[in-house]
């Protein structure tokens, strides 16, 4: 009974998740379908990420739309041109510290910007039901967990950053959508992603990096933080499975079943890059630097994710020494891509707020 798509739009394919997502559907998933990749290409989006799919199936099963997700003129025009049966929707503003500097990008494009697209959908979907709205969440939208418990499909929302906030919202739209106008749609939380391509803004690529250059690597607050980590791969093969499997209108946790406290996973990254770069452990230690905490600061996350388990079958592939050891060989092989997204406005910004904490 697994459903099956022609066409899917992906929005956001130029991000981390969203390219890797891309890849995932050619070379793993048997996919053998279209896939229109629509982004903006903001500070985060790099359409290197995606270069050897554009070489291989560009103008054939692979297509690049520039477009912002709140330009309804723009979106009603992909979704005419190419007449898709699915999208799978990663587009958002995704950095919970920008997100405290500055929170009006994330309401315009998480939260209106969602609202467009399902709107688009709604309309040009109105005469089927063999389609799907597969909105990509956080488990960030639960809030913040003691000591001990776990983030369950049934936990109640209460989110505490603007950038939970905002996704909260997106994922009670969707929801809405469902209820309201009958779009079929699934919906998936999930927790803190690691791996390739990720925007060297966020803990596991920032960390490696300043490692490399020998900059401090600031630890927020008391480095007691727990997140549970999941490496990218094993996110979007959850996403697909529920693209083909899960129950229209539901929602399903993905997690790791992976926690650390921030100080600790640093440490399994500082063993890392010290073995793969041949540098003393030492060198990298004597670069861990604590600095004020981020404000509202989740402490731990964590998440159940036996629906999908138990229902989809889905586990994950990577073991997360494995998946580090692969992200860490990666940045090293890649330095070129990171100095090139990281070039420009945003130097000056991560700069600009390195001091200024
Ligand atoms: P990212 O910041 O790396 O990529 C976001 C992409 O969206 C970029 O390519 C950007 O150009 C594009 N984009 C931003 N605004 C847009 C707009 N208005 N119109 C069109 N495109 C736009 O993000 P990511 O880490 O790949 O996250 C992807 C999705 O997964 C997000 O919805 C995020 O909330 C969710 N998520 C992320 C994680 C994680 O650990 N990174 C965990 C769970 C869920
Ligand atoms: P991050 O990668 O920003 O993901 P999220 O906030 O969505 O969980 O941060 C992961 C954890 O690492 C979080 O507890 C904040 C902490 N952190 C630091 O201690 N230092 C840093 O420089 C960054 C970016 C994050």
């Amino acid at each position: 009974m697994k459903r099956k798509f022609d066409t899917l739009i992906v929005t956001g394919g130029a991000g981390f998740i969203g390219s890797n997502f891309i890849r995932y559907l050619f070379e793993k998933a048997g996919f053998e379908g279209k896939v229109i990749n629509l982004d903006a290409l903001t500070y985060a989006g790099n359409l290197e990420s995606t270069e050897d799919i554009f070489r291989r199936f560009g103008g054939k099963r692979y297509f690049f739309e520039k477009a912002d997700i709140g330009d309804r003129p723009s979106v009603e025009a992909i979704f005419g041109k190419y007449k898709p049966d699915a999208v799978v929707h990663l587009a958002a503003e995704s950095h919970v510290d920008r997100s405290i500097l500055g929170p009006e990008a994330f309401i315009r494009t998480n939260v209106m910007g969602t609202f467009t697209l399902l709107d688009v959908a709604r309309n040009a979907w109105k005469d089927r039901n063999d389609v799907l709205f597969h909105h990509v969440s956080t488990d960030e939208v639960f809030g913040s967990l003691g000591d001990s418990g776990y983030f369950s499909e049934d936990t109640s929302y209460d989110p505490r950053s603007p950038y939970s906030a905002s996704k909260a919202s997106s994922d009670h739209l969707v929801m809405a959508y469902h209820h309201t106008y009958g779009l079929p749609i699934t919906l998936s939380n999930c927790s803190n992603n690691y791996g390739p391509n990720q925007f060297p803004e966020k803990l596991v690529p920032l960390m490696i990096l300043n490692m490399l250059e020998g900059k401090p690597l600031p630890v927020y607050g008391d480095g007691k933080n727990i997140r549970d980590w999941l490496f990218v791969e094993d996110h979007n093969s959850a996403v697909w499975a529920i693209m083909r499997d899960g129950e229209s209108g539901r929602s399903y946790n993905i997690g790791g079943e992976n926690e650390w406290e921030n100080i600790k996973l640093l440490d399994c990254l500082i063993e890392l890059v010290a073995e793969a770069s041949g540098t003393p452990p030492a060198q990298f230690r004597s670069l861990v630097h604590y600095v004020k905490d981020r404000p509202g600061h989740d402490r731990r996350y964590a998440i159940d994710c036996s629906r999908l388990k138990k229902e989809l079958g889905w586990k994950q592939e990577h073991s997360f020494d494995s998946g580090l050891r692969l992200t860490v060989g990666w940045y090293l092989a890649n330095k070129p891509w990171c100095d090139r997204v990281r070039s420009g406005a945003y130097r000056n910004w991560l700069e600009e707020n390195y001091t200024a904490r």
